[in-house]
């Protein structure tokens, strides 16, 4: 029988994609799963996982927790992610072979996005990190996740409010659920080890859930909101013009500028929303989902 990567370290496993992935892996059963969660935490974890509670920066509590991993799994939230440096050089000590860094976002290797935002230059840089301090990294592509682009009123599309910017033209952009996050690194994770280190290690594992325009998103939306255009404020622009007037408030010292460059350049063409490759959904066998499910489950959890 072909072995697998047995040992598998999750940190962030309560979060929005930590829970999902965490969940999924114990369904498929062929691990040994150990969560790492901070002293602070009030996460509770189901029966099965090891888990270990303490601080990134302690030192002999993170090598105890480390040793004998195969893989780290990073899912950081935002406000921590300048820790995973730190992180890294633990995991490095400690032996673990395989890292999945926070990324689970837009494609970093797409050259066009990394120029236009530091937010995707830094995931190369970590991946050299990681690189240079002997592991090897696992990059998740999942542009923005659809459940929570609704539940988080992003994309342009404000459920609350019922306002939409709607970036108009045939251009497709791959999105992809929570839950198929979960799922597509659990798959990836259960295939034998010299599948993974020969199609994954160092590499890039592209998930999608839909392949959709901003304008066919938009339509399910109404779908599922019972609405019609009329019941919504709309406005039309380009997407392209979202980045420009991004850059244009950095220029003039305005961080919220950030935003729209990142969010432009989701939904234009070239940055790498339609990625450069097949997903790999066929060769996980994830399952096809179905967009206004989706979209109606999502639009019970808006934020005020
Ligand atoms: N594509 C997208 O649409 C999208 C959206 C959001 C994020 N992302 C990416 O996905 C990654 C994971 O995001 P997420 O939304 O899953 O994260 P999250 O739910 O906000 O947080 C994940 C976990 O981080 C741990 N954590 C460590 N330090 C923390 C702190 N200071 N405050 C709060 N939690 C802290 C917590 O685990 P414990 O409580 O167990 O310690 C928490 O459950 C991000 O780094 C980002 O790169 C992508």
């Amino acid at each position: 029988m072909s072995s697998i990567l047995k040992n598998i370290a999750i940190i962030g496993a309560s979060g929005s994609v930590g829970k999902p992935t965490l969940d999924e892996l114990l369904k498929i059963g062929k691990h040994n799963i150990t969560v790492i969660t901070r002293k602070s935490s009030e996460a509770v974890f189901p029966a099965g996982v090891r888990v270990e509670k303490g601080d990134y920066d302690d030192d002999a509590f993170m090598q105890s927790a480390l040793a004998g991993q195969d893989v780290l799994i990073i899912m950081l939230a935002f406000p921590a992610l300048p820790q995973q440096d730190l992180i890294l050089q633990q995991a490095a000590k400690a032996g673990v072979k395989y890292v999945l860094p926070s990324e689970y976002g837009m494609d970093s290797q797409n050259e066009k996005a990394c120029e236009i935002s530091s937010m995707i230059q830094e995931k190369e840089d970590i991946q050299n990190r990681i690189k240079e301090l002997g592991m090897k990294f696992i990059a998740v592509v999942t542009n923005f996740w659809t459940d929570y682009m609704i539940a988080h009123r992003a994309g342009g599309y404000d459920l609350l409010t019922r306002k939409a910017t709607i970036h108009p033209g045939p251009y497709r952009w791959h999105t992809t659920t929570q839950a198929q996050v979960g799922r597509g690194i659990a798959a990836m994770l259960s295939l034998p080890t010299t599948t993974i280190e020969r199609d994954f290690a160092n590499n890039w594992l592209y998930l999608t859930s839909f392949h959709v325009t901003h304008e066919e998103m938009f339509h399910a939306i109404l779908q599922a909101t019972s609405s019609t255009e009329a019941d919504w404020m709309v406005e039309r622009k380009p997407a392209e013009q979202l980045v420009r007037e991004g850059k244009e408030k950095l220029g003039k010292g305005d961080c919220s500028g950030v935003w729209d460059v990142l969010h432009g350049a989701v939904f234009a063409e070239g940055y790498g929303g339609a990625y450069s490759r097949e997903p790999h959904n066929g060769m996980l066998g994830l399952p096809e989902e179905d967009l206004v499910e989706v979209i109606r489950t999502a639009a019970r959890e808006v934020k005020e």
